[in-house]
């Protein structure tokens, strides 16, 4: 795992803003993983800044988000297909019809998300990216005793639930469940970036820097993986 410690919040965005700008450089018809939330928010401007002076085309690109909630309609302020078109897709040049996420209004989940699956599979992720949950989730596969390879749905963990809360009027707003990509899929990405910013987030970090395999932290499972770059601010790395 290669780990860079960024001095703050902004140079972590630039720095995981040229990670994704080598990969479309050397390959403009690649397929990005992308998170929401707000830890990638920084970065997606940087990449709004890189289209605007010419230095990155996305017209050949395609890409395929982690997770949704469920229920949610994608005109939904709350749904990340809303967040995913308001912090990058309406900005840049990428073709509406080559973004992926997964149907909040899907009638049959499970259906929705083996179909989910076996698209990210055809695809093949270049280059994944990855917020980390304060409980060590990814996506939002939760700390529990078993994890769950394919992409599914999913009950939010009681600590999901507050932390999302602020993005809410209340929490009794935020949705108690979601579509998720399972670990597997995020497993076969060929290069895995994830980005930590802040202090509430080191102990995750620190799980996840341990080496040690463990369920209840689900970032864990990255320490398999051969491309991971840890990309984080001192505020995370050093508690
Ligand atoms: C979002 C996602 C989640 C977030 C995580 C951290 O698509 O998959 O795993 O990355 O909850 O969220 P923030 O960045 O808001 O702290």
């Amino acid at each position: 795992m290669n780990i860079k410690v960024c001095r703050n919040y902004d140079e972590m965005s630039e720095k995981a803003a040229r990670m994704i700008c080598a990969v479309m450089t050397l390959k403009p018809d690649c397929t990005l993983g992308l998170a929401t939330g707000s830890t990638p928010v920084g970065m997606y401007k940087r990449l709004i800044a890189m289209y605007e002076s010419g230095e990155l085309d996305f017209s050949r690109v395609r890409s395929y988000n982690l997770d949704e909630y469920y229920p949610i309609k994608p005109t939904d302020p709350q749904s990340y297909r809303y967040f995913m078109n308001v912090n990058l897709f309406d900005h840049v040049n990428i073709d509406r019809a080559n973004t992926h996420v997964p149907n909040g209004e899907a009638a049959d989940p499970d259906a929705e998300c083996r179909a989910y699956d076996e698209e990210v599979s055809r695809a093949g992720i270049d280059i994944q990216v990855l917020g980390i949950g304060r409980n060590g989730h990814i996506g939002f596969n939760e700390p529990s005793d078993r994890l769950t390879a394919a992409t599914h749905l999913t009950a939010l963990s009681e600590s999901t639930i507050e932390a999302n809360s602020r993005f809410f009027a209340s929490p009794e707003e935020v949705p108690h469940h979601a579509l998720t990509m399972g670990l597997a899929p995020i497993m076969k990405s060929k290069r895995i970036i994830i980005l930590v910013s802040g202090k509430d987030k080191h102990d995750a970090l620190s799980a996840l820097l341990s080496g040690v395999i463990d369920t209840s932290v689900p970032a864990t499972v990255l320490n398999m993986h051969p491309d991971v770059t840890v990309i984080c601010d001192e505020a995370a790395y050093n508690g």
